[in-house]
């Protein structure tokens, strides 16, 4: 029978000397790591099995390894806060852990127990606790990986493979901070599509979206704004979900969308925990909140009437990122910003819902794992 993951095997192995804490001013977002990693093998006949702490350090793998030749890769994103009464937590990582055992049965590559896997990150983060920053904005990003390994060019299940988790001190994802940006609505490169993987973790979704951002970026804007069909859906933005807000003519309410997960969306954490705290803070009478399609031309229209009212992407590393302009064809669709501020109002107030329970300010049933 086939070993599940245990994290009573785990075997550490520390550095000798701990590194130093960086000021926070000199965090730039995942291109400082801490002193350790956690390693983890896998084998068709045997299952999962040594788990490892030890330095942070590089590894060695055949150059005939799947992961290499046919993208056999997924990962992760989630992000451990210290909190004012100097706890180290983690959110939400049982919604992360559940997203990567998906991501992994689309490649074929083994699942493993949630719960064993998060024990294990918690050790990680142990050794290397005197690393994560404190203060609002600043966290410690988390980044559980999953490789296939097997040696060989053939295209098929893999046999073998490695989780491995490294940890990054980060600050505000945007060295600017909260700062709203320019968005480019793309619809000659698609990013994902139905009956296609845009809705797992797959490393390969991410390296295609480089070119577009990049010729974006040439004309004066920080990211796509991913369109889809012909009816010029709006799915995505950047590598975050996407969610507008406008008002509903017809009630006098304002509404709340994104899309849908429809199978070409990311079922990201930020999403849900917006969505959910939307719905249980904000008074129906008042506010419409849906999951549906959003078309870039029921966009500039709800601009072009004065209905659109805010836009904003969300997502684990930059959490909610506020939305400026979008330029679609020669139109540049303006959205409404607080005078004199980056965000718009509802904006700015779910980046504080989210914020207060990521450090510990305020409680949310089971989202804090200590
Ligand atoms: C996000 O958190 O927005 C991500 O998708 C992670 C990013 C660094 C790829």
């Amino acid at each position: 029978s086939l070993a599940p993951l245990d994290s009573t095997k785990l075997k550490i192995t520390r550095v000798q000397t701990p590194s130093k804490p960086r000021p926070n001013e000199e965090l730039v977002f995942g291109k400082t790591f801490t002193d350790h990693m956690l390693t983890i093998q896998w084998d068709a006949t045997k299952g999962w099995y040594d788990p490892e702490i030890k330095p942070y350090a590089p590894f060695t793998l055949d150059p005939s390894s799947i992961v290499f030749h046919y993208a056999f890769e997924l990962f992760e994103g989630l992000k451990a806060y210290r909190t004012a009464d100097n706890k180290i937590t983690m959110f939400r990582p049982d919604m992360n852990m559940r997203r990567m055992n998906k991501s992994a049965s689309r490649i074929c590559l083994p699942n493993f127990d949630s719960d064993e896997l998060i024990k294990m990150i918690g050790t990680l983060i142990e050794q290397d606790k005197h690393l994560v920053p404190e203060g609002n904005g600043y966290s410690l990003y988390i980044r559980p990986t999953m490789i296939g390994t097997d040696a060989g060019l053939g295209v098929s299940v893999p046999s073998k493979a490695m989780i491995f988790v490294i940890l990054s001190p980060v600050g505000p994802y945007y060295p600017t901070g909260f700062k709203a940006v320019k968005l480019e609505a793309t619809d000659y490169a698609v990013r994902a599509w139905p009956g296609g993987c845009g809705d797992k973790k797959l490393g390969a979704n991410y390296a295609p979206c480089v070119l577009p951002q990049s010729q974006a970026a040439s004309r004066g804007y920080q990211q796509n704004l991913w369109l889809f069909g012909p009816e010029k859906n709006i799915t995505e933005v950047g590598t975050m979900n996407a969610f507008f807000v406008l008002k509903d003519t017809n009630t006098g309410k304002k509404e709340i969308t994104t899309a849908p997960l429809d199978g070409t969306i990311l079922e990201g954490v930020t999403r849900d925990s917006i969505l959910t705290l939307a719905r249980e803070r904000l008074d129906p009478k008042e506010w419409i909140i849906n999951e549906r399609y959003c078309s870039i031309k029921e966009i500039a229209e709800a601009s072009e009437k004065g209905n659109l009212v805010e836009a904003f992407g969300a997502g684990t590393a930059a959490v909610v990122s506020p939305i400026k302009e979008i330029g679609w064809n020669d139109q540049h669709i303006n959205v409404p910003l607080l005078p004199g501020e980056q965000s718009g109002p509802l904006t700015k107030e779910i980046a504080s819902w989210i914020s207060d329970i990521q450090y510990g300010r305020v409680q949310h049933s089971n989202w804090v794992k200590v």
